[in-house]
């Protein structure tokens, strides 16, 4: 049975989070601005919803081509390890669950995210706004696991690196040196991918004008063991196609976007009327690009999804369960 917060997170879908994010955008730290919208486009409530309303979970994944850990439930405490704020995942765990409890919710959500992250601010002795993406994030994950998974002890697996957020930015946005002659290289710039800031070997060269798929399947070391999505010997990145028809290589771009080629105009039918991913905006910054279209002119700092599909009859399932509610 849901409490009283929890009810009052369901009336809440993902237009109204856009509306939350835009509100608290400016509040969040550099370093975790883009994260955060990265992470709500990785765990949309649509597919939750459409998740519960599936009478027949093999069906559900066939329909919708589904791969990986597509739910929330599965990954609670190492879903957001790319948020700066995750290093207080604990201690935001435990202030959400604590406040779900006992408040009386009468203030607009994206108010209430920054109330209960100013008091895990002062508690860690942090800056409020590194906390206050990872307490959205916080606040999201109670409305898609309940309270119960909340209140349950933090299990971290990850060592997250010991930068500070400034230093992160700036690495985000520095390209590799060409060398003394540098000058002189053109097509030939080299440049490099990373796609997991924690650890340090976890990035893969890039040839100026490159696209990243391309780059990242000259990675010949065993990341199939890491995803059970990517073909051994293929790279980091899950890949099928590499033409955009797939929907397999979504990522998140954490780095500045002015290095990277804008969207295709395949990527945007694609990505908006089949793969079907929030937080693709068609734009030149968008958070989310498909890295089959992306092409590098310097560096860039990816997240890699935990799962892929195509999310274009998700519709199908809310049809259904709203048939059955009447
Ligand atoms: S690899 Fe298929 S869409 Fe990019």
């Amino acid at each position: 049975m849901s409490n009283s917060f929890e009810s009052f997170l369901t009336q809440h879908d993902d237009t109204d989070w856009l509306q939350v994010l835009f509100k608290l955008e400016s509040s969040i730290h550099p370093v975790d601005r883009r994260a955060t919208r990265i992470w709500f486009s990785f765990f949309p409530l649509k597919l939750k919803r459409a998740f519960d309303a599936a009478e027949d979970r093999q069906k559900f994944e066939t329909d919708l081509i589904l791969k990986g850990k597509y739910l929330l439930a599965d990954q609670v405490d190492e879903s957001a390890r790319f948020l700066y704020g995750h290093r207080f995942w604990p201690q935001v765990k435990q202030a959400v669950a604590a406040y779900a409890e006992s408040s009386n919710f009468t203030t607009p959500l994206h108010e209430q995210i920054i109330e209960v992250a100013t008091k895990v601010a002062a508690q860690v002795n942090a800056d409020k706004s590194l906390l206050i993406g990872i307490t959205a994030v916080a606040f999201m994950t109670l409305e898609q696991v309940g309270l119960e998974k909340m209140k349950q002890l933090a299990l971290m697996t990850v060592k997250h690196a010991a930068k500070s957020p400034e230093q992160i930015v700036t690495e985000r946005n520095t390209d590799d040196s060409q060398g003394v002659l540098g000058f002189l290289r053109t097509v030939d710039k080299r440049f490099s991918v990373t796609f997991n800031e924690d650890i340090p070997a976890a990035k893969f060269p890039v040839t100026n004008m490159q696209d990243i798929t391309m780059a990242a399947a000259e990675d010949k070391r065993p990341h199939h063991l890491d995803d059970p999505r990517c073909k051994e010997g293929e790279g980091p990145l899950p890949v099928e196609c590499r033409t955009c028809a797939c929907g397999t290589c979504w990522v998140g771009v954490l780095s500045d976007t002015a290095k990277l080629s804008p969207p295709t105009s395949r990527e945007i039918d694609k990505a908006t009327n089949v793969f079907c991913y929030s937080g693709f905006t068609g734009e030149k910054d968008s958070p989310i690009r498909m890295a089959c279209q992306v092409k590098c002119y310097g560096n860039a700092t990816i997240v890699i999804p935990p799962w892929h599909g195509q999310l274009r009859k998700l519709k199908n399932y809310y049809q259904a369960a709203s048939e059955t509610e009447e």
